[in-house]
């Protein structure tokens, strides 16, 4: 069972967003209670997904790396890591999305999901209609190099192109999964 780390309202009203938490230790102990209750009642793990972000907190204590790393390490709880939101977050906030990638314990990755963005204003927004651009492609490259072969899921959600575009894009996904698995051929 998998859901998004992120909040949707306050007070009562729903704001239709996926909104970024912030990354303090009082939103940690309060996540880890909240997934603890949920856990005990499922009787399993939940998977929680990271979110893109357009803003963030002043009041931030840490990376938002770290922030899921320790999450993860305190409840106990799964990651199904979108590699284009991290690098959507990396561009608009200016974190290194290699850094980010490297702070996950690779045992808990569960899944992965592969989008595209556009550009609005030098922002860069999480709108799943457009092709997984190159950068992305080499985000998941290295991400299934650090953190080993995980499924993997393309998201479109909008201007959805012919058929043959969208094999051609899993087609890519194929290539780098099985280039990043296959062993290294050392030199003699
Ligand atoms: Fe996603």
């Amino acid at each position: 069972m998998s859901d998004h780390l992120c909040w949707t309202g306050a007070s009562g009203r729903n704001l239709h967003d996926l909104l970024p938490l912030p990354c303090t230790e009082a939103a940690l102990r309060h996540l880890t209670a909240r997934i603890a209750q949920v856990q005990d009642v499922l009787g399993r793990r939940l998977v929680l997904e990271n979110v893109s972000s357009y803003v963030s907190f002043a009041t931030d204590e840490m990376s938002e790396h770290a922030f899921i790393a320790e999450l993860l390490r305190r409840s106990d709880c799964q990651l199904l890591l979108d590699v284009n939101n991290v690098y959507v977050s990396s561009v608009n906030h200016g974190f290194d999305a290699t850094a980010y990638v490297d702070a996950l314990p690779r045992e808990r990755v569960m899944q992965i999901h592969l989008a595209g963005h556009e550009v609005q204003d030098g922002y860069l927004i999480d709108t799943h209609d457009h092709p997984v651009c190159d950068e992305v492609w080499s985000l998941y490259d290295y991400t299934l190099r650090c953190l080993g072969p995980k499924p993997t899921t393309i998201e479109r959600d909008d201007h959805i192109p012919p058929l043959q575009a969208l094999i051609d894009e899993l087609g890519i996904a194929r290539r780098i999964a099985a280039q990043a698995s296959a062993p290294l051929e050392l030199a003699a």
